[in-house]
């Protein structure tokens, strides 16, 4: 079988070398990819093969004919908001992912809370806003609220969300990404009640009517330890969640993931692909239309089964494939990033890019890999080239080993200017 991931991130490096790791798996190619996925090539896998190279979406569709590509996997949201999974389709190329119409649940946050209230799915209160005005006017009416998250209902590459604990504080920040005309303002705001509780994201793959839970992970969000700082992408993931047990996953298919695929259906676009479910105690805080990142750093190393196949069957819409594939996580996981000097970069903060990345020459170790994100090439060097720039993923079947396992190797691969969290792990409660 050779297969097509889309993306070039950490995610996609995860993904790429846990399906070489599939029997049947011949070839991985991944488009664009990043010059860190080179190193993937050894060991018991089959080949990755980044592109190193943006194809557009009809050069993409006569690189799959060409290479008899069995099937597409999708990794970050851009392709998805584009379109690309309807017009795979349509070529006849079997594709993971959401439709243009079904990925709205992530693309616009006013969408999918409407989405969430019709759907009877339980979530925040809101304000949907679309002028300044108008939010400006919704924080006023949120005195009693315990904070407000003032969101850009846009994608926002993880900068869209604020969570202010005053109305004062809301109101500045309403204004702050009015004045600098914030990439996505254009969409509008949600205003939302700030919530607390225990951050958990759950994984589910899904075809049309049908869904299997795949893992459940906790991201944690902030820049610093101890939760402090601004919100990131992600600074590092445990997989599973400690909080998840049989019981509160029941709760939350009937809430959340039933209510969810029937919504969509009835509005005429079935969901196909992964789904993530964003949840703060038992309230949806958001979906994602894909795997996350860097949950999927945890997970890939933990998935038991042919997940190759499995995709393959939600690629084909194969609901008897899909039904009898056995997939499952086993063990415990951590991943930590490292990102460059600026990131998140918020408000127009210089992230500091080029600088070399060292690695000794013992890194690979069992149960403990190196994931690349934004990293590149600049004559022969591997140079860093973006936000989150790599990550170490260490697992087993223990935590507390696992998590000395992972910060003992830390220096393993270095940068100047490097940030990343020493907590990851430390306390899942407290995981934002
Ligand atoms: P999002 O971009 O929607 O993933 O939000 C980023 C992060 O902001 C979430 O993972 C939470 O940690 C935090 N957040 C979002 N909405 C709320 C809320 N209503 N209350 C508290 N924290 C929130
Ligand atoms: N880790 C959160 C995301 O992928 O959006």
């Amino acid at each position: 079988m050779k297969v097509l991931v889309l993306g070039s991130g950490g995610r996609e490096h995860a993904l790429s070398w846990r399906l070489a790791r599939d029997p049947g798996v011949t070839q991985v190619f991944v488009m664009p990819g990043n010059p860190g996925m080179l190193s993937e090539t050894a060991g018991t896998g089959a080949a990755v093969e980044p592109l190193l190279e943006n194809l557009s979406l009809v050069q993409t569709i006569e690189f799959c004919a060409k290479n008899k590509i069995d099937f597409v996997m999708v990794g970050p949201e851009k392709f998805l908001f584009e379109g690309w999974v309807d017009e795979l389709t349509r070529s006849g190329i079997p594709t993971v992912g959401p439709t243009r119409a079904a990925a709205r649940l992530e693309e616009s946050k006013s969408f999918s809370k409407q989405f969430m209230t019709e759907n009877k799915i339980p979530t925040a209160r809101f304000y949907n806003v679309s002028t300044e005005a108008e939010a400006l006017r919704a924080v006023d009416q949120t005195q009693s609220w315990a904070g407000v998250a003032v969101k850009l209902s846009g994608p926002a590459l993880g900068k869209g969300v604020i969570v202010c604990d005053s109305t004062v504080e809301a109101r500045d920040i309403v204004k702050k990404f009015y004045a600098d005309k914030t990439l996505g303002i254009e969409d509008g705001m949600v205003i939302e009640e700030k919530l607390s509780g225990r951050e958990v994201s759950l994984f589910y793959a899904c075809l049309d009517d049908e869904f299997k839970f795949l893992a459940s992970a906790c991201d944690h969000k902030r820049l610093l330890d101890h939760n402090q700082g601004p919100n990131t992408g992600g600074m590092g993931a445990i997989c599973p969640s400690p909080w998840v047990d049989f019981a509160f996953l029941k709760r939350i298919e009937e809430s959340v993931v039933r209510p969810t695929l029937d919504g969509m259906k009835k509005a005429g676009s079935p969901y196909r692909g992964i789904l993530f479910v964003g949840l703060m105690g038992e309230l949806l805080l958001e979906y994602n239309v894909r795997f996350g990142d860097p949950e999927t750093q945890a997970i890939m190393p933990l998935l038991q089964g042919n997940f190759a196949e499995f995709l393959l069957a939600i690629g084909k819409g194969d609901i008897t494939a899909f039904r009898t594939s056995k997939i499952s996580t086993e063990g415990v996981s951590i991943h930590v990033v490292k990102a460059a000097k600026g990131y998140p970069g918020l408000f127009g903060e210089k992230i500091e890019s080029g600088i070399e990345i060292s690695s000794s020459p013992s890194v690979s170790a069992p149960n403990q890999q190196w994931f690349f994100a934004g990293v590149k090439d600049m004559g022969g060097r591997l140079v860093s080239g973006g936000g989150r720039v790599l990550g170490l993923t260490a697992w087993g079947r223990d935590s507390s080993e696992v998590r000395a396992r992972a910060y003992g190797a830390i220096s393993q691969v270095k940068f100047s200017g490097e940030q990343y969290r020493k907590d990851i792990g430390a306390s899942a409660g407290g995981a934002s």
